[in-house]
């Protein structure tokens, strides 16, 4: 049987275009036991990739390099099973190799139960998939959001963003959150409940967070560190919480990445600031897929991501992501 994958064509000079990648037929091995056959039906596409392709080995993955095959989570179907967890015509979310059909460890598929089918595909990659574990993680189990709090969250559109608004919602906070267009700024207001929404290019973040927040912040969850990190830090209220899940504008800086000049603001306000690794909450995924469910059934949440239409245009999807021409989650539908 053949496939076709996407592999990293060329190495590349500045931003990756669409150009570094090139589409391949390839051939599909045998399947050996404990293994299913998968169809690719929906892959999500994340910016953070960028930061390994032609680049060194990091946390979240070797580099990748001509001839490699980046891979991020996607919805597969299966096709053929050598095993009894799985059964033809079921759905899994697994890190799925930009490849059309593949063979896949069946232990490393997490099922999606066929009395859950009602549930959009894309939610699986959303809401319901790694940016949403993640942001449930922090704003939930890290923040402990509070219906009382006045939560800020920084990188508010992107992935983990949409959902820590929509989550600090359902539980009843009042939510300000910041993005980089005029676009993204309407879509956290009118789409995601926001109660108040800022562009940071509009000027310093702490004047622009002050007057989104006149009576302060009680939480912030950063996706973004740097400027916005310090205006938070300015305007956290006695006691505050900082949870500290991602530096975007840091990343890829080396050692020119910086700290918020203002820390010291922690030891007058005693205020908590907290990291945390979602992969080291696993424990947290039921309790998560349960609570958020019942979030989508209620409308309190909803999936909110920029859906390409075709395998083949993988390549123009991711760069048109690092490009930032998505709201919320790049997703591939794979099926078209
Ligand atoms: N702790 C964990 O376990 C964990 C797990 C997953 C992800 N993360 C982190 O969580 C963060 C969000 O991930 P994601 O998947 O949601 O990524 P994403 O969709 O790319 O969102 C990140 C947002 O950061 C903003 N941003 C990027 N560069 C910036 C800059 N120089 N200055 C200001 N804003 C900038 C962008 O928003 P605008 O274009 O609107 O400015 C972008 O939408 C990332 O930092 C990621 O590394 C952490």
């Amino acid at each position: 049987m053949e496939t076709f994958e996407v592999q990293l064509a060329s190495e590349p000079d500045g931003s990756v275009e669409a150009r570094n990648f090139k589409i391949e037929s390839v051939g599909v091995p045998e399947l050996g036991p404990g293994e299913v056959l998968v169809r690719l039906r929906r892959l999500g596409l994340n910016a953070g990739l960028a930061n390994r392709i032609g680049g060194p080995d990091t946390d979240y993955g070797p580099g990748i390099h001509p001839g490699d095959v980046p891979a991020s989570d996607g919805v597969v179907e299966v096709l053929q099973s050598r095993t009894d967890a799985f059964k033809e015509g079921e759905l899994a979310v697994r890190k799925s190799p930009w490849r059309g059909v593949d063979v896949a460890a069946a232990d490393k598929l997490r099922r999606i139960s066929p009395e859950e089918s009602d549930i959009p595909m894309e939610a699986r990659l959303t809401v319901l998939g790694h940016v949403g574990f993640t942001a449930y993680t922090g704003m939930v189990h890290i923040g402990g959001v509070r219906a009382e709090d006045t939560v800020y969250v920084s990188g508010a559109a992107g992935g983990v963003g949409s959902c820590a608004v929509q989550f600090a919602k359902a539980v009843g906070a009042s939510v300000v959150g910041s993005a980089g267009t005029a676009e993204k700024v309407r879509l956290l207001t009118e789409e995601l409940g926001a109660d108040a929404a800022f562009n940071h290019r509009d000027g310093p973040a702490a004047e622009l967070l002050r007057s989104a927040a006149p009576d302060g912040i009680d939480l912030f969850y950063d996706n973004v560190g740097g400027d916005q990190l310090e205006a938070a830090l300015e305007v956290l209220r006695f006691r505050g919480r900082a949870v500290i899940c991602g530096a975007a504008s840091q990343y890829g800086k080396g050692n020119d990445r910086r700290g918020p000049a203002n820390y010291t603001n922690a030891i007058y306000q005693e205020l908590t600031l907290r990291g945390f690794t979602v992969t080291a909450h696993e424990d947290l995924r039921a309790g998560f897929e349960a609570r958020v469910a019942q979030w989508m059934n209620e409308g309190k949440v909803h999936s909110v991501h920029t859906v390409v239409e075709g395998f083949n245009h993988i390549p123009d999807a991711f760069a048109s992501l690092l490009s930032g021409g998505n709201t919320g989650r790049m997703v591939v539908d794979c099926d078209s």
